[in-house]
């Protein structure tokens, strides 16, 4: 972090510089307070970093019912500081066994619409609460209950109304009023509630509660998946009781890439995440950033971002059901020859690429968050249920909230879906299979540094997370990542997307002038949660998308005694 420490750089000539392997502080960024504040509190009641991250993703589960839930999936990425083991969870639903290729079709082979969004025909089988089992069982130190304590307490007290909520509710209303039991925990006389107004999730509490107890087969066996079911099936829904027996969590092998002086640890198949950056990456290598001027520099990013965006709708989906071809992908002679292609003063036409139409992008859902814990273990995890409110299809008596992450498949390979991304056969629906994700969950490591990085986003997480490591490399702090502004390009549709804003007059006419066609977004878009470990001064940052309603914080822990709090298990 040579810009950011210049001036701490001068008079450490004195200090020992040697990195040490211990942060002595720990570090918490999420997307809302209360998750933050649980993740200090396990870590305050003697657990470590991967199980205040069962406690942080329990309670989003709980108060950021738009983004994430135990109806969704996830990706949760680890290291573990004694034996510097890393591993990506993949907590990622899977297609129900009873779902098939054309499923979303109509019988002119038209894509039927709506059937891939809404109800619990939208919905895979989740795979979060196998992931906070699991994660808990085999990396945590305390029990799972204690660390469900948290989500527990605020679904039976609840939470209130943000703006945030208001927006999201707002955006999905028509589907959270057409399912009675979603409309009565969601909304407020079957309306957007008040800012303030107390969401109490009483059949959830109870959920977790049962989970808590009964691990596992709390949530994938017994009444709780019984009842899942029986009302999946009632709504026209195709999930059996075998789809839910059957799902198990995977452990990934990161994808590792040399950038500069870091490595990037990111999220392997099935994320299109660590590859697609990897990617961008070892292209951008074969350019020497700094020496261009700001807008010539903003055209090879985004010609970047297109080249391996076009690879993404080719090449990606579930490694366990399709071969994908990683080695060639990240192999830097390949990034090579992509890199030659990008003509330096004209943008490339995505159809000189290959060619298919595409669509508007949408997408403020999904969450993130970064934890360090004082040893130096850390997770970096990308949650979702994918559109806002996920399918809005609440099972009655359960509480949870269906994702709608099948739309995350290639419904009809060769047509935009909802982020307008385009998508082939790699990724196209097989029962038991996992939707291709963009959730980037990602590590930046060098001598003197670890960040901890990742925000939502729908497709253009990668770019956004893109822009914060190329903001990480130039020696800026965790908050300038976060708060930068964003542009994004995904290949389809042929536009360079940016926030508002987030271009300035000169820069966008100069862009023209390159021939990108420019789409300005009438709002701001991510929510990046990011944490910086400074090794030689052991010091510990941390920052939260301004954009959201997030909270950071870095803090010695002090272990609390067990009596001051509450009892984990009614
Ligand atoms: N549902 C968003 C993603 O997985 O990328």
């Amino acid at each position: 972090m040579k810009k950011f420490f210049a001036g701490l750089l001068v008079s450490c000539f004195t200090l020992n510089l040697s990195a040490t392997e211990t942060p002595y502080q720990a570090a918490i960024a999420t997307a809302h307070p209360y998750a933050t504040e649980a993740g200090r509190e396990i870590l305050e009641l003697g657990g470590n970093a991967f199980d205040a991250a069962v406690a942080i993703s329990a309670v989003l589960a709980v108060v950021e019912p738009y983004s994430s839930g135990l109806g969704g999936g996830g990706f949760w990425l680890l290291h573990r500081q004694s034996d510097q083991y890393q591993v990506m969870v993949d907590g990622r639903e899977t297609a129900p066994e009873s779902s098939s290729k054309n499923m979303y079709l109509d019988r002119a082979g038209n894509v039927i619409p709506g059937a891939s969004i809404n109800g619990p025909l939208a919905a895979a089988i989740p795979g979060v609460p196998a992931a906070l089992f699991y994660i808990n069982k085999h990396y945590g130190r305390i029990s799972f209950a204690d660390c469900l304590a948290p989500a527990i307490r605020y679904a039976r007290e609840g939470f209130p109304v943000t703006d945030r909520y208001q927006k999201l509710a707002g955006y999905r209303l028509d589907e959270l009023r057409r399912w009675p039991a979603t409309a009565g925990i969601f909304l407020q006389d079957n309306d957007i509630p008040e800012k303030g107004h107390l969401i109490i999730q009483t059949d959830l509490a109870d959920t977790l509660t049962r989970l808590a107890r009964d691990g596992h087969t709390g949530f994938y066996g017994g009444p709780v998946a019984e009842t899942l079911v029986k009302n999946v099936q009632l709504n026209r829904g195709i999930w059996k009781m075998r789809d839910l027996l059957h799902y198990r969590i995977k452990e990934r092998r990161p994808v590792v890439a040399q950038y500069k002086r870091f490595r990037l640890v990111s999220a392997p198949p099935p994320s299109s995440g660590g590859i697609v950056l990897a990617q961008m990456l070892n292209m951008l290598e074969r350019f020497n950033l700094s020496s261009f001027d700001p807008v010539s520099r903003k055209h090879i990013i985004v010609e970047v971002m297109r080249r391996a965006y076009r690879d993404r709708a080719v090449h990606l989906g579930d490694p366990d059901f399709v071969t994908v071809p990683v080695l060639r992908l990240l192999d830097p002679d390949y990034a090579e020859g992509l890199a030659l292609s990008i003509d330096l003063d004209h943008a490339t036409p995505s159809k000189d690429l290959s060619g298919v139409v595409a669509e508007e992008n949408i997408g403020e859902d999904t969450t993130h968050f970064s934890v360090l814990d004082d040893e130096g273990n850390r997770v970096s995890a990308t949650l979702s249920i994918n559109l806002p409110f996920g399918s809005g299809f609440v099972a009655n008596g359960t509480g949870i909230l269906l994702n709608n992450e099948m739309d995350d498949f290639a419904i009809k390979p060769q047509t935009p879906k909802s982020y307008g991304l385009v998508g082939n056969e790699a990724n196209s629906v097989a029962p038991g299979k996992r939707p291709l994700s963009s959730m980037s969950p990602t590590f930046l490591e060098s001598e003197d540094e670890v960040a901890i990085l990742g925000t939502p986003g729908g497709s253009r997480i990668i770019t956004m997370v893109l822009l914060g490591i190329l903001d990480f490399a130039e020696g800026n702090p965790p908050e300038s990542w976060v708060s930068l502004p964003r542009f994004h390009h995904q290949y389809l549709p042929d536009e360079l997307q940016f926030e508002k804003d987030g271009l300035t007059l000169p820069e966008q006419e100069q862009l023209r002038a390159y021939g990108h066609r420019l789409n300005e977004k009438n709002r701001e878009y991510g929510n990046m949660q990011a944490i910086l470990w400074y090794k030689p001064r052991q010091l510990v940052f941390a920052a939260s998308d301004p954009r959201g309603e997030g909270a950071a914080d870095v803090f010695d822990v002090i272990e609390q005694p067990r009596l001051a709090r509450e009892s984990s298990i009614p």
